[in-house]
């Protein structure tokens, strides 16, 4: 059973002492570590955990849908009919005033940074101007990419909405699995990643003739790589342009970068705003953040202004929205005497994070006209990638989600960080771009002053390297670390890439990539992921594989409602397979096939027939990848052993053993981890002796995530190398030097003591 009685920490239940997390300094706002702590525990935005079911995605689908259906007033009312509204519209845009000499500095320089406030025009507006200048002529595109999908898609959306066309005919988006062009695309937005992944294709990008890099300041880790390859392409692609956007923050790092490149700085307006910060440091910022959201609301009028919230992600998104719609309910109910939420007309609340539908996203761009408050709860992308006009009160949690990697024991996570001063300013200024605003910052002046990096760290510096690196060495640049980064990313981080590329087979001992590492370049996968499809095909298991790399590509698919936990979870552990989580992914998605892909039925079993669907399109592109690349389809039929020893082979170093009661270790690092409890394994009475695993989560505990039982044997032949005790230390050794390096850590003494116990338990 998945009940809590053998003594591991259910992350379900809230923890009770106060925990020390090891974050910077030591002493931020060390009483929400607290929560802070719960929520890592919990939550998990990364695209590669499945079965995490806190999620309430579906619970708000439905309520949206309520909400949708009271206002009767769709998208389609907000879009703009007339001609004149959308001239209008487009001319009241700062960009708009100097739309001919910033054209001039475009056609002047091959390369030019272009600098303006959040909301003036650029993402809108450049691809239009540079499309009515004939940059299309030649029968090439015009591209911009975008840090994100959610942006990719929105953005695109408006200018084909601006430009009067159908999206998807001239104006279109790219993201990964979904290509929304055709043939007559001109202007064609898409996400960084993307694009890196066509570089691939087409070296000199020949089929454009101006590519904008989007909201540069974000510091991607594509946008960098991206950076550095166009600064090897200016020479052979003397007619190209390139256009950087930036905000303020960080504009002569890129003129630098490129010789010198002009900057260009669009004149905005902006407003006053006011800070308003905590006196003390807050306990809990969701809480924090409802009540000041309510205490907005009520002692101001409703056309005095939205409310843009900043969360970490989605289940703390969530969680806001629920909290601020039953306080809402609450008062209404007192004040109004009703009794259901969509009897409330004046407020409505929308949470945004990148797996919400497009859709759903889009609705909180609607003009209300003072009638009716928003309340927006996002995330960082509302910070520059996202603007929506009337906002004038902003609520700054100052956390967001950052990934940090930790190179030695190969971990990749998103943890709850403290923002940086740069993007406290960035989420203030949001109140004070149509008339004059207040932000509340949810922690004191102290902390912002001594707590906060004036810059946050940029992506590049700590996060796991193992596909740029393999991307970079099927482009030929075989010595990565004389690329030109705009900021180096740690070596350690490299050589831990090389290791684990070579160790999967994608490298030769020579460093060169190997028949197989180009094939994984083939898909927009994780290496590791690319290999166990690959290798599949030759295990005579692909058919299967297909689905559970594609489950594996997306977040959750079980649904787990706050107010029917148990039933949920009795639904859940039907589709359990004792020995794999990934073969119990592989009997969700066959059943839910054999059952014709029902929607009800998935409603019945409490799983995300919205995810679910995503998944059916994701693998048929994955089968479509296979096909172009002749790589053969076949099923193994009934014989599932097959499908755990190709996962073996893909993952062997990502393996543990069981040493105690519920207790593992990570066999590469002698690292103690737990399963996590959403596994099918977790709770069984006879648990295996051997696993390997997708993920390692960084909560309070690791835990290690997507469990699959493995034969020691299958280890032995595919990971040998692993049971050495020596060269285990060797490799520890080598990846000891500076785990947190990358992410500003000055004393590693923790991490001292951490190394000393592995030593300690290797001697044993
Ligand atoms: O990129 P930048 O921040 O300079 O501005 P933008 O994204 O081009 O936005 C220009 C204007 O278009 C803003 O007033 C946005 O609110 C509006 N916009 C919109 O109404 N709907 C969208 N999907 C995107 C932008
Ligand atoms: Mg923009």
């Amino acid at each position: 059973s998945h009940s809590n009685n053998d003594g591991l920490i259910d992350p379900y239940r809230k923890p009770n002492g106060l925990f020390a997390v090891n974050a910077r300094k030591g002493s931020y706002l060390v009483s929400n570590h607290r929560r802070l702590h719960e929520r890592n525990e919990i939550q998990k935005e990364s695209t590669n955990i499945v079965g995490t079911m806190l999620g309430n995605i579906l619970g708000a689908e439905e309520q949206n849908h309520d909400d949708k259906n009271r206002n009767q007033r769709t998208e389609d009312d907000v879009t703009y009919t007339n001609k004149n509204d959308i001239k209008r519209l487009r001319e009241s845009l700062p960009v708009y005033n100097v739309r001919s000499p910033l054209l001039q500095v475009i056609r002047e320089n091959q390369v030019c940074v272009i600098i303006g406030e959040t909301g003036s025009g650029k993402t809108t507006q450049l691809a239009q101007y540079l499309y009515e200048e004939g940059f299309c002529m030649s029968g090439k595109q015009i591209i911009c990419t975008q840090p994100r999908r959610v942006a990719a898609m929105s953005v695109a959306k408006r200018v084909a909405q601006e430009m009067g066309v159908e999206l998807g005919d001239k104006v279109g988006y790219v993201i990964r699995f979904e290509d929304k062009t055709s043939r007559n695309t001109q202007i064609k937005f898409m996400t960084d990643g993307i694009l890196l992944r066509e570089s691939l294709l087409d070296k000199n990008l020949d089929k454009y003739s101006c590519v904008i890099i989007d909201e540069a300041h974000e510091r991607t880790l594509n946008t960098d790589v991206l950076l550095g390859l166009f600064k090897q392409l200016l020479s052979r692609r003397m007619d190209i342009k390139i256009i950087i956007t930036s905000a303020t923050i960080n504009a002569d790092k890129f003129s630098e970068f490129f010789g010198g490149a002009p900057q260009f700085k669009i004149p905005g307006r902006t407003y006053p705003v006011e800070l308003i910060y905590s006196k003390h440091p807050v306990s809990d910022y969701v809480e924090a953040a409802v009540s000041t959201a309510m205490q907005i609301h009520m002692s101001s009028p409703v056309n005095s202004g939205d409310i843009l919230i900043f969360m970490t992600g989605q289940e703390d998104i969530e969680t806001t929205a629920s909290e601020i719609r039953s306080k809402l309910l609450e008062v209404y109910s007192k004040k109004y005497q009703i009794t259901r939420h969509d009897e409330i007309n004046d407020v409505e609340v929308f949470p945004i994070y990148s797996a919400l539908p497009a859709d759903i996203q889009s609705k909180i761009f609607i003009n209300f006209e003072g009638k009716k408050r928003k309340i927006i709860i996002a995330t960082n992308i509302a910070e520059t990638s996202l603007t929506i006009d009337g906002i004038r009160y902003v609520i700054d949690t100052g956390y967001s989600k950052l990934k940090v990697y930790n190179p030695r024991i190969g971990l990749d996570s998103l943890v709850v960080t403290p923002i940086a001063v740069a993007n406290a300013n960035q989420r203030s200024g949001r109140a004070g771009r149509t008339a004059a605003g207040t932000a509340y910052r949810l922690y004191t002046e102290g902390t912002l002053a001594e707590d906060m990096y004036i810059q946050p760290v940029p992506e590049i510096q700590r996060t796991n390297l193992s596909n740029i690196t393999l991307l970079l060495k099927s482009l030929e640049i075989n010595d990565i670390l004389k690329f030109p980064f705009l900021d180096k990313p740690p070596t350690q981080s490299f050589i831990s890439s090389l290791y684990e590329l070579w160790f999967i087979g994608a490298l030769s001992n020579k460093g060169e990539l190997t028949t197989l590492g180009k094939a994984m370049t083939k898909f927009p996968l994780q290496p590791t992921l690319a290999k166990i499809l690959l290798l599949s095909s030759k295990n005579g298991c692909s058919e299967e594989m297909l689905t559970i790399v594609s489950m594996l590509s997306i977040p959750q698919v079980f649904y787990r409602p706050k107010e029917r936990e148990t039933e949920s979870d009795k639904a859940r552990m039907r589709f359990f397979i004792n020995e794999s989580d990934h073969l119990t992914l592989l009997n969700v998605y066959s059943q839910w096939k054999a059952n014709k892909f029902s929607k009800i039925w998935c409603t019945r079993n409490f799983l995300q027939y919205k995810s679910l669907k995503r998944v059916h399109e994701i693998r048929a592109q994955l089968k479509q990848l296979m096909d172009i690349n002749k790589i053969p389809v076949v099923s193994s039929g009934k014989d599932w052993d097959i499908i755990r020893k190709t996962i073996c082979s893909g993952f062997s170093h990502q393996s543990a053993k069981l040493v105690g009661l519920g207790k593992y270790i990570q066999l590469r690092t002698g690292m103690e981890v737990k399963l996590h409890p959403t596994s099918s394994l977790y709770g069984l009475g006879n648990l295996p002796k051997y696993v390997v695993y997708n993920e390692l989560l960084m909560t309070g505990n690791q835990y290690i995530c997507c469990v699959t039982t493995v034969d020691p044997f299958w280890l032995m032949d595919y990971g040998s190398l692993l049971f050495d005790i020596k060269r285990v230390k060797e490799i520890n050794d080598q990846y000891s030097a500076n785990i947190f390096h990358s992410y500003g850590y000055d004393d590693s003494s923790d991490d001292k003591k951490e190394i000393d116990l592995i030593e300690k338990k290797l001697q044993k």
